[in-house]
C-alpha cells in the first residue's frame, strides 16, 4: 500500500469558510475540489470519538468546560456554528462515525489527527482506530497522525499497516524542534513528519526528506509561503484556505 498524499490538505475541513471540524466544513472542502481533509478526534467522557480541536468547549460552541467531562448526550446538546457565523447556527459537533460517512460519500481522503484530552492518549487512539477499522477501506488515502507518541504507538500496535504521521511543534522551553524527533519517528515507524511553520526551516525539511519521510507543513494560508515550501520539497500543506493554496501551487504529477 502506497500512501497517496495530496499537495493540499484542508485543515479542520475548510476552516476559513465554515466552522472547523464540522460536517459542513468537510462538505465545503469537497465542493472546492480538495482531495483530503485533516480532522481532530478526541473522546467524550463516555468514550465516544468526536471531531473537535480544543480541550474546552468555549471557543467553538455555546457550551463551556472540558470536553472530557461531558458525555456524548451532553455534547449533542451544544451548537457549534453560530460562533462562526449566523448562517451556521444549529450545527452540531460530529462524531467520528458521522464524519467518516460524509468523507466516504464525498470521496475524500482523511488525515485523522488523534488529539487526546490529557491522560487519554491510548484510549483515544483505540476508540478512533476501532471505528476506522469498521468503515475505512482505502488505506492509500488515510493518514493517522498525532503529537502524542503514545497515541501513535497504540496505532502501530492495532493497525501496523496504516500510515502514521508524527506531528511536531516548537518545544515550549526552546522554541526549537524536539532534538529527539528522529529517534521518536524511527521508533514509531512513521511515514510523515508534520511540522509547524515556526520549525519548518529549509534545513529541517532537508533532514526530514533525506531520512525518507514525507514532510508536511501546517498551517499555510499564504500562497507565497506555500510556493516556498513546495520548492523545498514539502509533500503536503495543511491550509484553512485550501482552494487558494491549491490554485497557487505548481501542479506536480
Ligand atoms: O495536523 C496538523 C495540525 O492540525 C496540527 O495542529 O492545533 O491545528 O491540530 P492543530
Ligand atoms: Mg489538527
Amino acid at each position: 500500500m502506497t500512501l497517496k498524499l495530496p499537495q493540499v490538505i484542508g485543515h479542520r475541513g475548510a476552516s476559513a469558510y465554515a466552522p472547523e471540524n464540522t460536517l459542513e466544513s468537510i462538505h465545503t472542502a469537497a465542493d472546492m475540489g480538495i482531495e483530503w481533509v485533516e480532522l481532530d478526534v478526541k473522546l467524550t467522557k463516555d468514550d465516544v470519538p468526536i471531531i473537535f480541536h480544543d480541550e474546552e468547549l468555549d471557543r467553538t460552541t455555546n457550551g463551556s468546560g472540558l470536553v472530557r467531562d461531558k458525555t456524548y448526550d451532553e455534547i449533542k446538546q451544544f451548537e457549534a456554528g453560530s460562533w462562526y457565523g449566523e448562517s451556521f447556527t444549529g450545527i452540531k459537533i460530529p462524531t467520528l462515525e458521522e464524519a467518516i460517512d460524509v468523507l466516504i460519500e464525498r470521496d475524500l481522503g482523511l488525515n485523522l489527527e488523534i488529539k487526546p484530552c490529557p491522560g487519554r492518549e491510548k484510549e483515544t487512539a483505540e476508540a478512533a482506530l476501532d471505528i476506522l477499522s469498521h468503515y475505512w477501506e482505502d488505506r492509500s488515502r488515510l493518514l493517522v497522525s498525532s503529537f502524542e507518541p503514545v497515541s501513535l504507538e497504540t496505532a502501530q500496535h492495532l493497525a501496523p499497516d496504516w500510515a502514521r504521521g508524527l506531528l511536531l511543534a516548537p518545544e515550549p522551553q526552546t522554541n526549537e524542534i524536539n532534538p529527539e524527533w528522529q529517534n521518536i519517528a524511527d521508533y514509531l515507524d512513521v511515514k510523515t513528519i508534520g511540522l509547524g511553520t515556526k520549525i519548518a526551516s529549509r534545513d529541517v525539511i532537508d533532514e526530514v526528506t533525506e531520512l525518507g519521510y514525507s514532510a508536511l507543513v501546517y498551517t499555510v494560508n499564504d500562497p507565497l509561503e506555500a510556493r516556498k515550501y513546495q520548492s523545498w520539497g514539502v509533500t503536503s500543506l495543511f491550509s484553512d484556505e485550501p482552494d487558494i493554496i491549491l490554485e497557487n501551487l505548481l501542479t506536480v504529477h
